[in-house]
């Protein structure tokens, strides 16, 4: 059976995004089929639209999402219709070279639904293999986290991707741990979701790197001991004076920049760790003296998705939520309606939301 839908797609590079009715196959074995109840609005999706990621157009954007199981497909034995589910981008396959090793989280192979979501006759691709600015998504059943139904969608949904990038970017990646020192470099939904993942991890030193002071404001919120606007001051040298001269343990970058990538190097202690969560351009270039990566010591790591395994971190994460150990609901800055997606991804570059959240 098809399902006929509403969803956001973008047709072609750079337009706006229109509301498509689309074709939405039942489930085949291995997939489930969600009726999606939330989906952020994220900064990925806006690349999708602007052809920055591939030119696989249509797409059908949204990933970012929480919904119930609607109906399972043959083999899938751990959902059932009702379960109510985080979607993920990381299926693990078990079987590639990183699985093997035992490193799921690294996983070279991830699974999507193998059937296709269709507009007028044309194969969609689905953003991050999700879809979900649409009244139902096909996915792989690895791609649904089943978490505790208590929490609002609208906030679980987060979870299932920039806040879980920003999260553990700081917790897993960065591993900031009791009594290191951070710096966070862009404060939007990822930065953010670092600073809340560092106070959670108990670094007791928490520095915001931002341009826009409304941002710094938000990020004192999440837990930013100190805050730094870099368009004022030279943030390297603000961060040494608030560490004593000496830079942070782990220094995170949250915007995809070579300047505040380079701010976020020079930033650091003596063998402290540089993560990169922000993603950068193909055009982007940076130069370091190679003496300064030697010297230093250390780490420099980057951060996909937070280096998160679903299965392990999202039901985890949604339990310390409704204990009221991890802020979420300050993320969801507005919730609106799946046509006001193209004003969201405005509202977005205009800097006036960390998350505009669409409810289904
Ligand atoms: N690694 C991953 O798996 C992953 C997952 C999701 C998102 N991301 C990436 O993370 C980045 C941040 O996403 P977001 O949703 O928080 O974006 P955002 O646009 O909401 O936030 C970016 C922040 O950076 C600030 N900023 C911009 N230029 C700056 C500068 N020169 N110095 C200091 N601050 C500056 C902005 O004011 C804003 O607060 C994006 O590149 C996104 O694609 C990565
Ligand atoms: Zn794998
Ligand atoms: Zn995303």
């Amino acid at each position: 059976m098809v399902h006929k839908v509403k969803g956001v797609v973008a047709k072609s590079k750079g337009d706006p995004v229109s509301i498509e009715m689309i074709e939405v196959p039942s489930p085949g074995p291995g997939e489930v089929l969600i009726d999606v109840k939330a989906c952020g609005v994220c900064h990925t999706d806006l690349h999708y639209r602007e052809g920055a990621i591939n030119d696989d157009f249509p797409f059908l954007l949204g990933h970012e999402a929480a919904g119930l199981v609607e109906e399972v497909g043959d083999g899938v034995d751990d959902l059932t219709p009702g379960d109510f589910v985080i979607l993920n981008w990381r299926a693990v396959c078990g079987n590639c070279r990183s699985c093997r090793r035992g490193r799921p989280w690294n996983c070279f192979s991830t699974h999507n639904a193998t059937q296709k979501m269709m507009l007028d006759n044309k194969e969609l691709s689905p953003a991050l293999g999700i879809g979900a600015f649409a009244e139902k998504t096909l996915v792989a059943a690895g791609q649904a986290t089943k978490v505790n139904p208590a929490a609002k969608p609208e906030v679980a949904g987060l979870i299932g991707c920039g806040v879980m990038a920003g999260l553990g970017a700081a917790m897993n990646t960065g591993q900031v741990s009791r009594g290191d020192s951070v710096a966070v470099f862009g404060c939007g939904g990822v930065g953010d979701a670092a600073i809340e993942g560092s106070r959670l991890a108990g670094a007791h030193t928490i520095i915001a790197v931002d341009i826009d002071p409304k941002k710094l404001e938000w990020a004192k919120e999440f837990g930013a001991t100190h805050v730094i606007d870099s368009t004022k001051v030279d943030p390297i040298e603000s961060i040494r004076e608030i560490t004593d001269g000496n830079g942070v343990d782990v220094a995170i970058e949250a915007i995809g920049l070579p300047i505040t990538y380079e701010q976020a190097f020079y930033s650091r202690d003596l063998a402290g760790t540089v993560v990169l969560v922000g993603v950068p351009n193909p055009e982007m270039k940076i130069e370091l003296p190679m003496i300064e990566i030697f010297g230093r010591g250390g780490t420099l790591k980057s951060s996909w998705y937070g280096d998160c395994l679903p299965s392990r971190d999202f039901p985890m994460l949604i339990d310390l939520y409704l204990q009221g150990r991890l802020e979420l609901d300050r993320f969801v800055s507005e919730t609106i309606s799946l046509d006001e997606v193209e004003e969201a991804f405005h509202k977005m570059e205009r800097g006036e939301v960390l998350r505009s959240v669409v409810i289904l």
